[in-house]
């Protein structure tokens, strides 16, 4: 769940993020509820389509954004996106292959929001401190 004290203070990078929580949080919320299985696959399929296509986005912008203020952690924080990346596409090939099964799938849920908090909770914040060391107000860029 996206709580304020995530935000980095550049706008892009935190309503991404928000999105990200708000739709990990619904991905979760659709796995637990007690809906019937069959019901809940066609949901958890259409969200994860999108989640795969907008982390994608959003570590190409957030990445851009590093390049730009020339953020010296940012071969650090690309290979953090990269495994995290990875993650995704080994759930998303192992869906591909043995099927939606609940077990995998309530499994995945709960390492994306885990990847998410701690990530965007730690690592993303180092961002938003090196735009203030350098003086800067993150927002005005
Ligand atoms: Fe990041």
């Amino acid at each position: 769940m996206w709580k304020d004290n995530y935000k980095i203070g550049v706008n892009l990078i935190d309503e991404q993020h928000k999105e990200l929580f708000r739709r990990v949080w619904e991905f979760t919320r659709i796995i637990r509820s007690s809906e019937n299985w069959e019901n809940r696959i066609e949901q958890v399929k259409k969200t994860m389509d999108f989640m795969k296509d907008y982390v994608i986005i959003h570590f190409n912008d957030e990445e851009a954004y590093q390049e730009e203020i020339n953020y010296p952690d940012i071969e650090l924080h690309k290979q953090a996106h990269a495994k995290f990346r990875e993650g995704i596409n080994q759930y998303v090939e192992l869906f591909e292959n043995e099927g939606f099964t609940e077990e995998k799938i309530q499994e995945f849920g709960g390492k994306l929001m885990t990847w998410l908090i701690v990530h965007v909770g730690k690592m993303d914040q180092q961002i938003g401190e090196y735009v203030r060391s350098q003086g800067g107000q993150a927002n005005e860029s």
